[in-house]
């Protein structure tokens, strides 16, 4: 097919990183370069020559990728370096500090608190800490093997750590210390009916932590003084703070469950495709691991002296929450309604639709709090990731 004859989006879209460039770039060429540059696209060539057609195209497709295969996969790696961030925070002070991930001590009594929701909660933030830095450099690592710029988010390394003892003084991506939990997640998978792309809402688990701000590692010691009235002497604003991170760790990771399949609809690469299935599937991994654990969070009430708020965990085994499809122990999704309700109900991951998929994980981030002080610079960077990634479209 002559270059004239292909449609512009395919003409414009397709990078292939053994051709070279081209050395007389027509007026069309360069506006689709300046495209391309815009989206950090390095060593990368357009060509009429990468269009191949039919059988020929589909096999040979799977060395290239397109610009929104790699609008995609960047704005998946920047997620992965904040998923990253976070869960090296918690390991630091309640996971297992090894070679593996290291960094941090340990605080004691906060890593205690954790393992009431379960014994091997330091172990569980641990594995979910490497698994993200391994998903980040995967990402980036495949990025610059087809030419494209990977991403790096150090420049906004900015905010504070947690002064308690455990934790390493080095500056952060992400704040853990001032979140608004979002805890949809706990009735919207319990839901027999509801599915958030049909239009239905959910309400929140623990409403207290949904709104405000509230520490899911302890901010300095005195969030981890021991109680000598309690069990293990964890006061209740240490397991407080455990319990919060419970489900917060849950809240994340049903973001990734769900933002894998949503941005699969509509990559273009059989091999991005395999790489957005495979590391997908771990962040379901994660979610229903936190989602079992989350429900041990034990019941408590305490006011926050920092921030004067009270923060209640309820018995989630009684009303408003309770009842069969309420028990704590319903650890996978129940089936529901799916595409259309003229449908059998199903056992799905939900959201999945996938109109923007990445601007809504963004938002979902900010709104938690994650964010808090950071920069204007911070937030126009992932925006424009997050727009990119939204405007890819499967060719
Ligand atoms: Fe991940
Ligand atoms: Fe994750």
């Amino acid at each position: 097919m002559a270059r004239e004859n292909l449609p512009a989006t395919m003409a414009s879209t397709i990078i292939d990183p053994s051709v070279k460039e081209n050395p007389s770039p027509s007026p069309n060429d360069v506006r689709r370069r300046s495209f391309l540059k815009g989206l950090g696209v390095v060593g990368a060539a357009l060509s009429a020559g990468s269009l191949l057609t039919g059988e020929a195209e589909a096999q040979d497709r799977s060395g290239i990728i397109t610009v929104g295969d790699v609008a995609i996969l960047r704005f998946l790696a920047a997620t992965e370096l904040i998923e990253t961030d976070l869960w090296q925070q918690y390991n630091e002070l309640g996971g297992i500090q090894d070679s593996e991930v290291p960094g941090g001590s340990g605080s004691r009594l906060y890593t205690k608190a954790l393992e009431v929701l379960d014994g091997d909660m330091p172990q569980y933030i641990h594995d979910n800490t490497e698994d993200e830095m391994t998903h980040e450099l995967f990402i980036n690592a495949y990025l610059v093997s087809k030419g494209a710029e990977p991403v790096s988010l150090d420049p906004f390394r900015t905010l504070p750590s947690s002064q308690a003892t455990g934790a390493q003084q080095i500056g952060r991506l992400t704040n853990l210390m001032q979140l608004s939990v979002d805890t949809t997640w706990y009735t919207r998978y319990r839901s027999r009916t509801g599915n958030p792309d049909l239009g239905d809402t959910f309400p929140q688990a623990i409403p207290s932590i949904g709104t405000g701000q509230h520490p899911a590692i302890p901010r300095t010691d005195d969030d981890v003084q021991p109680d000598p009235s309690k069990p293990h002497h964890i006061s209740d604003l240490t397991q407080a703070i455990a319990n919060t991170a419970g489900f917060h760790f849950a809240t994340i990771e049903q973001g990734g469950t769900s933002l894998y399949p949503q941005v699969a609809q509509r990559v273009t690469s059989l091999e991005v495709l395999r790489i957005v299935l495979s590391l997908g599937g771990t962040e379901i991994c994660h979610f229903q691991t936190w989602s079992d654990k989350a429900g041990n969070s034990p019941q408590l009430s305490v006011v926050d002296p920092v921030t004067g708020s009270t923060v209640t965990f309820p018995d989630l085994n009684s009303p408003p929450l309770g009842g069969e499809d309420f028990q704590t122990n319903l650890i996978m999704p129940e089936p529901t309604a799916f595409l259309n309700r003229n449908l059998p109900a199903c056992s799905i991951i939900r959201p999945t639709a996938t109109k923007g998929a990445a601007m809504g994980a963004l938002k979902a981030f900010t709104a938690g709090g994650l964010f808090i002080g950071q920069s204007p610079q911070f937030f126009k960077f992932m925006r424009t990731l997050a727009i990119e990634a939204d405007l890819a479209v499967r060719q």
